[in-house]
């Protein structure tokens, strides 16, 4: 059984200061054509950081990236749907998740994007959590680093509960 934290770890408020930064320093740095997001996890993040954003000439795309069963241990294996659906030839593409963790997401995807054809490739997660990497990936925008404790809310689900909060919390084994 879990139980969630009882303050957040980080709050909505956080976030939303956050996002702002790094949607200015991206702006700043990365001229891009295509946000790429990767569902579920990132929705709110994506949704969020696009806003801010706000260029009316970046495309937005989703695909479905799913590693996770219901539990917080990752069964290691990737699965990846709707990348077969889209033209990522010659484009700049900013490949944003919800956290990167062991990894293994971030760095396949990266290596299935370069076989598309895109032009550039850079990535952005909201969480980092250092101590859980298992492959050489690091993001080149990140929003909070954390230590390794499982978390949710904010697009971040535990059996697909707890995304809709606006804040992130941590969960604790009971
Ligand atoms: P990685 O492939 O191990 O880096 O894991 C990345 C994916 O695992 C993320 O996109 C999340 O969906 C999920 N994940 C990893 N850590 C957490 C967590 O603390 N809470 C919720 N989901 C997580
Ligand atoms: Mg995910």
């Amino acid at each position: 059984m879990y139980k969630i934290s009882e303050k957040p770890l980080i709050t909505a408020q956080q976030i939303q200061l956050r996002v702002k930064e790094l949607a200015a320093q991206i702006s700043e740095e990365f001229e891009f054509d295509v946000f790429l997001s990767a569902l579920t996890g990132a929705y709110m993040f994506t949704a969020d950081l696009s806003r801010a954003i706000g260029n009316s000439n970046q495309e937005i795309a989703f695909i479905k990236a799913s590693s996770y069963g219901n539990s917080t241990e990752s069964c290691g294996k990737l699965m990846v749907s709707g990348l077969e659906k889209l033209d990522l030839r010659g484009k700049r593409v900013l490949l944003v998740d919800d956290i990167l963790d062991t990894g293994n997401t971030m760095y396949s995807l990266v290596e299935m994007l370069r076989e598309t054809g895109t032009a550039e490739i850079r990535t952005c997660v909201l969480l980092n959590k250092p101590a859980r990497r298992l492959v050489d990936h690091n993001a080149n925008y990140v929003g909070f680093e954390i230590a390794n404790e499982f978390v949710v809310g904010y697009g971040l689900d535990y059996a697909e509960k707890y995304r809709t909060l606006p804040e992130i919390w941590t969960l604790h084994e009971t």
